[in-house]
């Protein structure tokens, strides 16, 4: 069952807010007041927890199922990466404008504060793109279907994940195969087989999984996965691969987590850069 009205699909008044929300679980580690607990799930905004409570219940394996077989086939629209750029910042938020900036500033934001501490030019460009999966938006998805941290469906739900209470109203909660620990996978079958829930990572994923290294498409499809990068749960599903590549994921998340600045992006005189860059790795147009 899905969330039908326009109110339940949109219960964050920005995309931002759910970003925000992850600073303030995981603020930067030089201004984190203390490491005491605290309980977060309680201090969220309304819309925040709104947005949790939906995304806990519908995020089942039936319906990341179903969202694979609507999106995976790639067949949306043709376009390059920075016309997918460009669309993406036609996304409007009701937030304050004066406090959000445009979704392309951010992407901006991240993949210059990954060139200037000297990362590989794929790196560089990973942090340009590692968001376009939002523009599963502008397709009328639900902001729960959209953004949020992910976890991998089919398996028992970690404690771990934010308001974990929430997933009592998920059918996959009461199904006993899904919540073993395992679930229908495999001891250390490696995150490639196991699905999680769906979101802008695993959709950019399949976009781009022919023309990036390997880290960098380990960021773009498990940037939202606070579970594992952050939390170290589901440890019993990753291979000897996974643990490589996640110290890359974990080296990704501060300069998506801690770049966002206030000051304005100048797009224009940054675009001959990025237009280069991108032309290294991808070709004129790509499947949607
Ligand atoms: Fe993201
Ligand atoms: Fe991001």
């Amino acid at each position: 069952m899905q969330a039908k009205n326009v109110a339940e699909n949109r219960p964050l008044s920005s995309l931002d807010d759910w970003e925000d929300d992850l600073l303030r679980r995981y603020p930067e580690p030089t201004t984190a007041a203390n490491a005491s607990f605290r309980n977060y799930d309680a201090e969220a905004k309304p819309g925040v927890s709104e947005f949790y409570r939906l995304n806990h219940q519908f995020q089942t394996l039936e319906f990341v199922k179903s969202k694979r077989e609507q999106y995976l086939s790639l067949s949306k629209r043709r376009m390059s990466i920075w016309e997918a750029m460009e669309y993406l910042n036609t996304l409007v938020d009701d937030s304050d404008p004066d406090i959000d900036l445009p979704q392309i500033e951010h992407l901006l934001q991240t993949a210059e504060a990954i060139r200037q501490a000297g990362r590989p030019r794929w790196y560089i460009l990973t942090g340009l793109i590692h968001d376009l999966g939002k523009i599963l938006c502008l397709w009328d998805e639900p902001q729960w279907a959209v953004v949020g941290d992910t976890f991998p469906v089919g398996c028992r739900y970690s404690e771990k994940i934010v308001f974990y209470d929430a997933f009592q109203a998920n059918e996959d909660f009461r199904n006993q195969r899904y919540q073993s620990e395992l679930g229908i996978y495999e001891a250390g079958c490696g995150l490639d087989q196991v699905m999680m829930s769906w979101g802008h990572d695993e959709y950019l994923y399949h976009v781009v999984k022919d023309y990036l290294p390997l880290p960098g498409l380990y960021m773009i499809r498990y940037h939202s996965c606070y579970p594992i990068h952050r939390e170290r749960e589901y440890q019993a599903l990753l291979n000897d691969r996974d643990r490589e590549m996640f110290a890359w994921v974990n080296d990704f998340n501060q300069y998506d987590l801690y770049t966002k600045r206030d000051e304005r992006m100048n797009v224009a005189s940054l675009r001959p850069f990025y237009e280069e860059l991108i032309a290294e790795y991808f070709p004129s147009e790509l499947c949607w």
